[in-house]
Parts: C-alpha cells; structure tokens; sequence
C-alpha cells in the first residue's frame, strides 16, 4: 500500500558498510559445473509501490528444500546493483545474512521457510535497460537473462520455477494502465489518487519470464479462439499517436497463433495475451509469459513509414514471441547453456510460419543470406562458438547468430532427415515429456530421436562443435555412370582444435545440360570425412545441384564451370538452387578480380557469363518479381570478404560496384524498362505489387551505378511519387550514396516529413551511414552532434552505429578512421549500455581476416578498448576474446 519512504540505508549489517572491492576479472562459469539449485520456489509474490525515480519492490519466497539436490544450510540469492533494506524469515526480522559479489547469502535452517526481502530500485537511473526500467515516462522489465536480480534478490536462474502472484500500485494519472504475467484478478483507484492492480500468473515461470508494464497506453483489441475453444483477449498497448499503425501485429498475432495450432499442434493457455511496445529496448522483443514486451520497431507498421521489410519483420518476431510460449516457457531451459533448445528452435518456428505466409523460395533465400553474412563470419572468427557453448561470462554475449540461426539450421537438418510427419511426430513427444519442465538441447535431440525414429547419436556432434564445415565436391563422368566424391573438414575453431566429422544431409540432383530436367532428387548424407556415390544413366556428364534449399549449413567448394552455373541459374527447378548458382557465379569473379588474379580478358569473359545470367533472368518470363528480386542481387560485400583469407575490404568493395556499374551499363534499356513498369503498379501488400517495389529500388541501384547523373533524375522521381516507405526510402538509398543537389534536396524533405516519428528518423540515420557516398565518415560523425541523436536510445545508436560498422567503404577507411570511430563509441556506450557496446565489438574482433595494414589498426584500436579502467563484463569479455 505505501509509496512512502523507506530508509535508503540497510540496517546493521557490516558487510555493506565495506568500499567497493578491486576490480576482478569477471569469473568463468561452465557448462559442466551445473547443479541443481538446493531450494524450491513454489510461490513468489511480489509487491510493486511504483514510481519512476523510486519503486519500492516487497517480495515473498515460500521455500523448500529441493529433493534432487545436495542440501544446504543457506539460500544464495542473486541480487545486482541492490541493497537488501528488510530481511525477514517467517516473519521474523533477521541479520542472519551477507552479501558476496553483490547476492544475498541466507542461512535457512528447516525444510520450508517464507522469506521476505525489501528492496528498492531507481528505474530512470536503469540506462541498461535491464530490470525495471522507465522509457518515455513509462516502467517496463526486461528480466532475460539476468535482469531480475536488479529489481529483487532471487534464484535468478532458469531452472527454479515459481508462482507469481504480483500487486502493484502508482500514481494513477502516470500509470493508469497496470500490466503484469497472467490474468488480472483485480483493480482499482485509491482515495488518494494512486491506480493498483493484482495479477496472477497459474504457469509456473522462471524469473526471465517475469514482466510487469506501467504507464499511460491505448490498445489495439481483437480476440481469438483456439482449436479447444478458448476465447483469448489480445491486446497490442502503445502510446496514444501510434494506435493506427498497431493492425499489422495484432494480425500477424492471429495468423501465427493460428499456424502454430495447425503445425504444432500447439494451443495458447491463457486467457490474455498482451504485447506492448516500447521504445528504449536491447534487442527485438521478448516473450515474457501473457505479457511479451517488443521493441516499437517490431511492432508499429504502415505503409506511409514502414517497408515491405518492416511488415515482414514484424510478422516475423510477433510470431517468433508468440511461438516462445510453447519453445521456451511451458518447456524452459535449464540453464543459460542450453539458450538454443529455445532460441534454435524458435526461430525455426518462425522461419517455417514465414515462408508460408511470405512464399517458401524467397523466405529461405533470404534466411540464407542473414546466415552467411553474419553466421559465418562469427563462426570462423575468435568469437566462434558452437551452438551450445561449453562457458561464459556474460550471457548476454551469446544472444549470437550462431546460437539463434545456426541453431534453427541444425534442428532443420534434423527436419530435413526425418521429413516432416516424423517431425512433428518428435516434436509433439518433446512438448509433452518436457511441459512443465526445465529441460536441455541433449533432452530435445533424445525426444526426436524417439519420436521421429532417428538415430542422432553422430548428428550430436553439430551441438558440440563450433565452426562452419567445408565441403568439397568432385563429380566425375564416365561411360553411363556419374560419380560424387564429398570430403568433408570442420575447421579448427578458439578451444576446438580437433574435429569430428559429422552428418551432414545434402539435397542434390543431377540435371541433363539437354533436356534441362533431372531425374528425381535425392538426399545424401555425408557422414564421414569422405564418401562417394554413383548414379547410373548418364550418357552425358550432368550437372550437379547440390545443397538445394540450403539443406545444411556448410560451405560447398568444388570447381564448376562457369557455363554449368549459367545453365542452373537459368534452369534449376529448386528456386533456392538458382539463386544459388548465380551467387556462386559471381562470388568466384568477385574473388578472383579482389585478389587480382584476373587479365582483362577474364575478366570480360567473367563478366560476360555473369551477364548472360543476368540478362536471362531479367527476360525470364516465369519467374516473379520477388523471386527475380533475388536472382538479381549481388552477394553481399561480407559473404565475398569471407571467401578470403586475408581480404582487402576495399577492393572487394570496389570490385562489387564494378561489377554493378557493368550491368548496369549493359543492361540499361532492360533496368529503365523495368523500373518504368514496376512504377506503374499502383500500391498493395499483395505479392505482385511487393515484387514490383523490390524490383524497382534494384533496377535503380544498377542505373545509378552505371549513370549516376540519370539515376539521381530517376530516383528523385522515385522518391517524389512515392505513396510508401519502400519507395521512398529505396530512393533515398541510391541518392545518399549520389553527389548532387537532389541528395540533400531529399534527406531535408525526408527529415522533415517524418521529424516526428523517432523510427523513420532511425532509417534516416541508418541510410546516410550505410551510404555509398566518399565523404560517409564526415557524415557520420556531423550525425553523431544531430540534436536527435542520442547515447540512451538503443534503436538510434544502432541506425548511426551499426549501420556504419556494417559498411565497408566507411567502416574499413584505410586510414583507420572508421575503427576509430566505432571504438570510441564503445568507450562511450559502455558505462551507459554495456549490452549495446558489447555488440560493437565483433566488427574490430575480424582483424584477423583483414589485409595486414588494416588489421594492425583494428587491433590496436581493441587495445585501447582493453586497456580502458573498469570495463563492463559484457565489453570485457568480447575484446579479450577478439584478441585472444
Ligand atoms: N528471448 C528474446 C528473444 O529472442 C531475446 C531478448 C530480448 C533478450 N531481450 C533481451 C536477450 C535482452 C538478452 C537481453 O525473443
Ligand atoms: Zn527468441
């Protein structure tokens, strides 16, 4: 009931009165080393007095010794940044603990105790954003992974499952709306003007789980009823001027509660289900139970400010949060090792649901090329980790590619091998020996193995190494027989030197360079260094599609004829396999032309082979614009770069828009006509005026390369016609990266349409730091002193930031200016961010794979960042690792 105050200092005990200990390196912790925790938490219930500079936070433990554990006479309770104000044990106050590195150390001496511990916390100091936190004049959590221990101390570990029943209260005019897990069970104002809410969640939960909302919200309602007949309220809560752009999640929250009935067999379990946006947030969302917290950028969408991307990326982790109920929070995971039992496997969810509402070809293509351009490049470098690490020190560093895409591909595979009704026939038996549990990756392999009737005892080995495999393919021919050699290496990985082979299912077919067809695919598992197959039938030497769908995540290295690539470009039934070959085709000359291997005369033979593809695709009739979209794109610059072992960022980037000016000049009547008929499609969502748009902005990226004068004329119009964001912003994209009267024109026209709404200005941010233009570091950094600029703001230090460590002409300045910029900005960021800062670090971490010149100036500059005082964890641990 009472806001009021409380002494800020601890009563008595001498431990806190201690100066704040050295600085220690932050200690190791092993997947080997878990224990089950000695205590169980059945119920947990928590008291909120709610303001923005001071909630007062009550909390109640009923505990029991946990059978399956080694007894202890204490309870060690994980508290960060906290001061324990009242301690009570049934009732009675006690002095009878200390704290250790910041946790609460209880002695306990009986079977089952309730405990009550005071804390009180400052949310608008919280500019981690971890814990309970004020954002725009609203309180919300996020307590994944470890952010529970700075609202109160706690088991903040995974594998301790409570009851929470929550009261809160605050005042009401700052906090009329009050949400929390699970069914609100009352409500009401006091005399005194305060608001207050009681909730209770039935589902057993981990502290991650834990969520709680205050603030002044509007939602957008709707409902849905489940196949067992359930009528499910759903809300989508954001701030009063974004109500109108909130239909797009809560549709897609239909749609995906819908699939996940049909595909899973999955149903919801709860009578509300709410999701708010919030605009101060670390990552994309997160899937707390009933109450899913999501960054504004997942959530709000129109046509006027958001792009097709936008649409289907708020599809995407709408569904990926909601699918978390079932792979994550009815079957949790045991602890922070096993993230991938959840993570892999829920974006595989959401993967699956995207390439049915999206269209599978384009879906997959797409999902590929995330994974080659920032997987791949983490897997070979000095933060290579498997799917399922072995140790940490801070958690929150292997919230990775690696952990979540990698680990969808691996639990692909396994879909891959079983096929889909064996599958579901694992998954269903996974859901239901695990609900209500806390369980493992070994436990989820074991339940498809039963269930789908797999032996995946090899397979295991893609949990425990680290490193993307290489295979090299041999096809040979002879009389009526084709013969497939496969050999397979997994590169050493840091700790990981000595590896196993492991399975590995490739979907191939061999197509006659006659007919144009094949005879039927097959898969073939590769499961030991070598092997070789032979295929019968063959009067002439066939063409090998292999790895079709991208059926495993590996690096295929063969030698093919730059003819056969043209030939599965333009012919290959497997539309992933098409897009595929044309990668290919232009990565070999990319490589090639870098390392300055060509003659003028390869190269115009290069580019002629890579022209006919082209010009095949932009004439090829069948083909749909979103599919050609694909075909059409050049690999990104990172994908090139790593085919290197030591690669010159620049001339990759230089050969890349050589070779885009070339096409462009090439096929400029083909890219004009284009970009004229993709303008006359009037505006939809549907997939053919999409696949116009995507079209569109690519025609004229190629136009603007080959003639800059007449590209910045055409996207001038391209901007000024556009009725939606795609468009608009596609133009931009090409003029930021254009000299010229029509470049500043638009970004003045942009910023000023759109001045108000931070999540277009992002983009405008974004845009002018991923810029093509010669002068993008004098830009960024004019940026940084933008009045909307600000350190606080995750989503507008990743639009500045990010996006420029993501690009190479600015990024990789030969003068060393672009890793200056970036590791002042983790210098800065880190005391206010950690989380943020931390992820800066991996773009610096590449040294190794960059020419020596550059290189010498990336590691010098993790030096600096090495040598500042008092780093956070999450910063120390990814710069130590990077220099390793
Ligand atoms: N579980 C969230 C998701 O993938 C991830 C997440 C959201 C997260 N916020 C976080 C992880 C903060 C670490 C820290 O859906
Ligand atoms: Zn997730």
């Amino acid at each position: 009931m009472d806001i009021a105050r409380t002494p800020s200092t601890p009563e008595g005990n001498p431990e806190l009165a201690d100066a704040a200990p050295e600085p220690k390196e932050p200690p190791v912790i092993r997947r080997e080393d878990y224990e089950p925790f000695p205590w169980l938490v059945p119920q947990t219930a928590l008291d909120f007095g709610l303001g923005l500079e001071r909630t007062k936070v009550v909390a109640r433990l009923t505990v029991e010794r946990n059978p399956a554990a080694e007894p202890s006479a204490t309870i060690h309770l994980n508290g960060d940044g906290l001061e324990p104000l009242e301690v009570e044990i049934d009732g009675t106050p006690t002095l009878e603990w200390s704290l250790e590195d910041g946790d609460l150390l209880l002695s306990l001496p009986g079977e089952k105790h309730e405990v009550r511990i005071v804390t009180e916390i400052d949310p608008s100091a919280n500019s981690q954003l971890m814990g309970l936190y004020a954002s725009g004049g609203m309180l919300c959590t996020q307590c994944e992974a470890e952010g529970f221990r700075r609202i109160t101390f706690f088991p903040d570990r995974p594998d301790v499952l409570s009851v929470y029943t929550v009261s809160m209260r605050g005042p009401k005019d700052q906090f009329p709306i009050l949400l929390c897990n699970g069914n609100e069970t009352a409500s009401g104002e006091t005399e005194d003007g305060l608001r207050w809410a009681d909730w209770h969640d039935p589902w057993p939960k981990p502290s991650y789980l834990f969520a709680l909302v205050a603030g002044d919200l509007v939602a957008k309602s709707g409902t849905f009823t489940t196949m067992g007949g359930r009528e499910v309220e759903l809300n989508v809560w954001v701030r009063e001027g974004d109500l109108d752009r909130t239909d797009h999640a809560l549709e897609s929250l239909r749609r995906a509660m819908k699939w996940d009935e049909e595909t899973f067999g999955r149903e919801y379990d709860l009578d509300l289900y709410n999701i708010v946006a919030v605009s101060d947030f670390n990552m994309g969302a997160m899937e707390n139970k009933g109450l899913n917290v999501f960054n504004t950028k997942y959530v709000l969408a129109d046509p006027e400010t958001a792009t097709d991307g936008d649409f289907d990326a708020v599809e995407g982790v709408i569904a990926h949060e909601y699918f978390h109920n079932w792979s994550g929070n009815r079957v949790t995971c045991r602890d922070w090792f096993q993230l991938s039992l959840k993570e892999g496997f829920t974006v595989l969810r959401d993967q699956l649901f995207s390439q049915d509402m999206q269209g599978e070809a384009v879906k997959r293509i797409e999902d590929v090329r995330v994974l080659r351009s920032v997987q791949f490049p983490e897997d070979s470098g000095p933060l290579a980790h498997p799917i399922r690490p072995d140790s940490f020190r801070e958690i929150s560093n292997f919230y990775t590619a690696t952990v979540y895409n990698k680990g969808a591909e691996v639990i692909r595979m396994m879909r891959t091998m079983a096929g889909e009704e064996r599958f579901r026939k694992g998954t269903d038996l996974y859901f239901n020996r695990h609900d209500g549990e806390a369980a493992t990756c070994e436990d989820f392999v074991s339940a498809i193995e039963d269930g789908a009737g797999l032996d995946l005892q090899q397979f295991r080995l893609w949990y425990s190494q680290a490193g993307t495999p290489k295979v090299s393919v041999d096809l040979r021919h002879s009389g009526s027989t084709a013969t497939l050699a496969l050999r397979q290496v997994v590169p050493q990985t840091p700790d990981q030197s000595d590896k196993k082979p492991m399975p590995i299912p490739l979907r191939i077919a061999l197509f006659d360079r006659e007919t144009g067809r094949h005879g039927g695919e097959e898969v073939v598992v590769l499961d030991a260094a070598e092997g070789e197959w032979t295929f019968e039938g063959f009067d002439r030497a066939p063409v090998l599609s292999i790895n079709r769908g991208f059926s495993a995540p590996v690096s295929i290295e063969r030698r093919i004829e730059e003819a056969d690539l043209v030939f599965l470009a333009a012919k290959d039934d497997d539309p992933f396999a098409r897009y595929e070959a044309m990668q290919e085709l232009v990565t070999g000359h990319l490589v090639a032309a870098a390392k300055g291997e060509l003659s003028d005369d390869a190269r115009s033979r290069a580019r002629d082979f890579i022209g006919e593809a082209f010009g095949a695709i932009l004439a090829d009739e069948a083909l749909d614009d979103q599919m050609r979209g694909e075909l059409m794109m050049l690999p990104t610059q990172t994908y090139v770069t790593e085919q290197f072992d030591q690669a010159d960022p620049q001339r990759v980037f230089e050969e890349r828009e050589a070779l885009k000016r070339t096409l462009g000049e090439r096929f400029v009547e083909e890219l004009r006509a284009m970009h004229d008929r993709a303008s006359s499609v009037p505006y939809s969502l549907d997939a053919e005026a999409r696949g116009a748009r995507k079209v569109k902005t690519l025609a004229l990226s190629f136009l603007a390369a080959a003639d800059p004068a007449d590209g910045a004329q055409r996207a001038e119009r391209q901007y000024e016609a556009a009725d939606n964001m795609t468009d608009r912003q596609g133009a931009l994209m090409v003029l930021t990266g254009l000299e010229g009267p029509q470049r500043t024109r638009a970004l003045l026209d942009f910023y000023e349409r759109y001045r108000d709404n931070p999540l277009v200005i992002d983009k405008w941010f974004a845009l002018q730091a991923t810029s093509l233009h010669p002068k993008v570091i004098e830009h960024v950094k004019a940026l940084a002193e933008h009045p909307d600029f600000t350190l606080r703001n995750p989503n507008r230090v990743r639009s500045l930031y990010m996006a420029f460590a993501g690009n190479p002409h600015g990024f990789h300045a030969a003068d060393g200016e672009g890793y200056r910029l970036v590791t002042d900005l983790v210098l800065e960021l880190d005391p206010i961010n950690p989380q943020t800062a931390a992820r800066f670090v991996p773009s610096l971490g590449r040294w190794r794979r960059i020419e020596p010149g550059r290189a010498a100036k990336m590691r010098a500059e993790l030096e600096r960042i090495a040598e500042a005082p008092s780093l956070s964890r999450d910063t120390y641990e990814q710069v130590t690792r990077s220099l390793g």
